[in-house]
């Protein structure tokens, strides 16, 4: 696993906990902040942006994910979510992870900060469906 320094994780986790400020989560009230590090060295942020029409919203590491790949991006070191329970990325959000490598470390944080949990995604998706399955090389 990519030794990573205090100093980096507590960056992303700062970095998600304010961005969580910013989801839009006025029907569960449960509000997700997430900050992605790509291999360039860019972050980016996302957050749960919910709908009136309910399966219609996103979450917050799987927008993150979107706006680093419309961005260029498609190599991730780490990935910190903060719920303000300590909650873990729901499996869409695995599979998305997953997608662009099962290395890339999850930290999980809660509202105040406080990490609960460091993993990876392949330790959160076992037996991941990957695109080397599809795509022939
Ligand atoms: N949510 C996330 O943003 N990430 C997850 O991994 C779990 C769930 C959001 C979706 C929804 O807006 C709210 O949390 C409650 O499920």
């Amino acid at each position: 696993m990519l030794p990573l320094t205090n100093e980096e994780r507590h960056f992303l986790i700062d970095l998600a906990v304010e961005t969580r400020r910013r989801a839009y989560a006025p029907y569960s009230n449960y509000p997700v902040g997430a900050a992605l590090r790509a291999k360039s060295g860019k972050v980016f942020t996302g957050v749960n942006v919910e709908n009136a029409a309910y399966p219609t919203g996103m979450c917050a590491e799987r927008t993150a994910v979107f706006k680093a790949v419309s961005e260029g991006e498609r190599e991730f070191e780490v990935i910190a979510v903060v719920t303000e329970n300590g909650g873990s990325p729901c499996g869409s959000c695995r599979q998305v992870l997953a997608e662009f490598g099962l290395d890339t470390i999850v930290l999980i944080a809660d509202g105040e900060g406080k990490l609960v949990q460091e993993t990876t995604v392949r330790d959160l998706l076992p037996g991941a469906f990957t695109p080397e399955k599809l795509v022939k090389k």
